[in-house]
């Protein structure tokens, strides 16, 4: 892009290399899931809709969350997957276009886990079939008995406690996340992303209140981050030394926005320490604002830092941070019906990417409504407006 960066904005379109990856800039699209895919391939309208962000300049695009190759990874047919020669050649012309777009895209490997039956309400020709299998859950349970941010009446289908996942469903999900890495590298991703966060499988091990297993996935935080430390590892063997591999976490679960996995600095050492020893070279903090602070009861300026930047001093690896960026309103509130208010905040974007609080800002919402996103943050222009009923309208036609 020819375009002069406006002063002040020069730390975010600086670029950025992580292994094999050469980033033009630090602005990603943050994963979002569509329901776009039909019978979970993407088409022409997904790779227009990617490779749209790439030509807007923005420097890495991540996908939506992309079911892994198992059956309980994704609950909505239109929701897409990477388990099948067809799934990798229609990957191929999405990877192809970002690319000829002049971007760099990553892929997002989801398996929901625990929250099996969420997206399931929404596609009503499958619903019930997909009901029909037994979700993956490392103890059986939904998340913390009697807690929900979920409204009791939609969650009633999904909670009852089932049988916890056998160590041959262990063994065959560690086994599925890597075949799907590898399928991705097929597919001409630059690398992949784990969704780590928000309560779906990874984090449901990580999470005490989802996995009170006795065995050796479970037990103490060190124990229980086995299972996303073997993902990582075997996910890292899969897309050989070269490809760089990010992971997504989070303290806060869907099933409950108050959890935390870590308490202090020290136990999310413990956690992402492993993660980090497994092959993640990058570790993308999601929260709802990106400047929060992630132990504000800490004193001075311990007290004030991100959990990104915690994840930065923590490591020593590469960090990014994503929520708000440019809104008011945080997704959160947002689902709960609230007004969406703008937040001329970018400055502080780059005030906190020049104190080393993280290297990558990822941004949603204003990658929905505005494709050019970049070329806006990149010459301070007026940032879009977020409008609910066009920006959230969904990518196609759903399904009857
Ligand atoms: C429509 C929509 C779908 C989302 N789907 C995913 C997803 O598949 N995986 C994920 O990790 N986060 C998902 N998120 C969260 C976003 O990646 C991001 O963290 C969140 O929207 C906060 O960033 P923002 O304030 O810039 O929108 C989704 C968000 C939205 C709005």
């Amino acid at each position: 892009m020819s375009q002069q960066v406006a002063p002040g904005r020069e730390a975010l379109f600086r670029p950025l290399e992580i292994r094999s990856l050469h980033l033009a800039n630090r602005l990603a699209m943050s994963p979002m899931t569509r329901m776009g895919c039909p019978d979970g391939l993407p088409d022409e309208v997904n790779r227009e809709y990617y490779a749209s962000r790439a030509a807007g300049g923005t420097g890495l695009v991540v996908t939506e969350g992309i079911g892994i190759d198992h059956p309980t990874s994704v609950d909505h047919a239109w929701i897409p997957r990477l388990d099948s020669p067809a799934s990798v050649a229609a990957w191929r012309e999405v990877t192809g276009a970002v690319h000829s777009a002049g971007g760099k895209i990553v892929a997002q490997l989801w398996h929901v886990g625990p929250l099996w039956g969420a997206n399931a309400r929404f596609d009503k020709p499958n619903r019930d079939r997909l009901m029909e299998l037994r979700p993956m859950r490392p103890s059986g349970l939904w998340g913390t008995p009697g807690v929900t941010t979920y409204s009791e009446r939609s969650v009633a289908r999904w909670i009852p406690e089932i049988e916890p996942m056998t160590e041959a469903e262990i063994t065959e999900t560690i086994e599925a996340y890597a075949r799907s890495a590898a399928l991705a590298m097929e597919a001409g991703f630059d690398g992949v992303t784990l969704h780590g966060g928000h309560g779906y499988l990874l984090d449901a091990f990580v999470w005490a209140d989802t996995n009170r297993r006795t065995d050796a996935w479970g037990g103490d935080l060190a124990a229980r981050v086995r299972y996303p430390a073997a993902v990582v590892a075997a996910v890292r063997e899969a897309i050989g030394p070269d490809a760089p591999l990010f992971y997504r976490f989070s303290q806060h679960t869907q099933q409950d926005y108050k959890a935390r996995k870590a308490e202090t600095p020290d136990e999310l050492g413990v956690y992402l320490g492993a993660l980090a020893d497994a092959g993640v070279d990058l570790f993308d903090a999601s929260t709802r604002r990106f400047s929060d602070a992630a132990f504000p009861e800490l004193e001075g300026d311990d007290g004030e830092v991100t959990l990104a930047g915690w994840a930065r001093r923590l490591t020593g690896k590469a960090s990014g941070a994503v929520g708000g960026v440019g809104i008011g309103t945080s997704l959160r509130e947002q689902k709960s019906g609230a007004e969406i208010s703008a937040s001329d905040n970018v400055d502080l974007v780059t005030e906190l990417m020049d104190r080393g609080e993280f290297d990558l800002i990822s941004v949603g919402r204003l990658h929905l409504a505005d494709p050019g996103i970049a070329g806006v943050l990149r010459s301070a222009g007026p940032l879009p407006e977020f409008i609910r009923e066009q920006h959230e309208a969904p990518l196609r036609d759903p399904q009857a």
